[in-house]
């Protein structure tokens, strides 16, 4: 039986055993598929049994994207771009890192429909999937990115690699077509960002990377002041579909069934 992980800290909320475990099951690949809380001194072991072969895949989430690029042989493009990596597998005998928030982003954004091309997009937020967001929305050749974040400082970090994405003040509202919620702000139910959403106007589209609660507040406000919104459930399908294409050469269906997995 082939055996695969997703490592985080803390990792008890991610969903991706039950997405795996269901295309498994689906697909008839006598395979598992589990959770594992990871200490940053266990990374060097995880790699070590990958190379033995007796982990065939890793998935990894918070706060670890950027440490394991010390660790594996090899990364690929869209790792190095976004200098984060969440799907490792093995090939002639080399460990390699791979980044499939990208691609999951992208699909999430195509499955809306929403034409982003020439767009002008806010991401609010510096954390660990921003730069495979900023990564994405070039790829879909929007018109503008800018980017806001609490602590200015980690903002000015992440941009050192991104030299075309302008850094907007906190409290500034510009305009724009898209904003995007990349913070971990409403995560629990009920948590404000403290922006006032009116400043945007309506008619825009608001999207949220979290997924579960799956309306945020960020997400309700701007629904209630007349624009279009959209959680993160689909991104969050999307890597993890390109994960599974990835290890076992298939494309598994997005069915609704799956989808009823990430909703609960
Ligand atoms: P990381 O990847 O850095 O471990 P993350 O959970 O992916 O963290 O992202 C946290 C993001 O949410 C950061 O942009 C953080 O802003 P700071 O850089 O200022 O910490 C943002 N964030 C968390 N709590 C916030 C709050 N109460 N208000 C505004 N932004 C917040």
């Amino acid at each position: 039986m082939k055996k695969y992980i997703v490592v985080g800290n803390p990792i008890g909320h991610s969903l991706s055993p039950e997405i795996h475990n269901y295309w498994f099951k689906k697909n008839n690949i006598d395979a598992n598929y589990e959770k594992k809380l990871l200490n940053k001194t266990d990374i060097p072991k995880v790699i070590s049994e990958i190379r033995k072969k007796e982990l065939n895949g890793v998935n990894i989430t918070v706060p670890f994207k950027k440490d394991f690029i010390n660790f594996v042989d090899e990364i690929t493009h869209e790792a190095k771009e976004t200098n984060s990596v969440n799907t490792l597998y093995l090939s002639n005998d080399k460990v390699i890192g791979h980044n499939t928030d990208v691609g999951g982003f992208e699909l999430a954004i195509r499955h809306c429909k929403y034409d982003i091309n020439k767009k002008k997009v806010l991401i609010i937020g510096a954390g660990g999937v921003v730069s495979s967001i900023i990564v994405a929305l070039k790829k879909m050749k929007v018109e503008k990115i800018f980017l806001k974040n609490r602590t200015m400082e980690k903002a000015k970090t992440l941009l050192k690699g991104f030299p075309g994405v302008d850094l907007v003040k906190w409290e500034d509202i510009i305009n724009v077509d898209m904003i995007i919620n990349a913070t971990s702000v409403g995560l629990k139910d009920g948590e404000s960002l403290g922006i006032d959403l009116k400043g945007f106007g309506k008619n825009k589209f608001f999207y949220d990377v979290i997924y579960n609660p799956k309306e945020t507040k960020f997400l309700n406000e701007a629904r209630s002041l007349g624009n279009i919104v959209e959680n993160g459930k689909m991104m969050f399908i999307y890597q993890a579909h390109q994960a599974f294409s990835v290890w076992h050469k298939i494309f598994p269906e997005i069915d609704d069934e799956l989808i009823k997995l990430v909703e609960k």
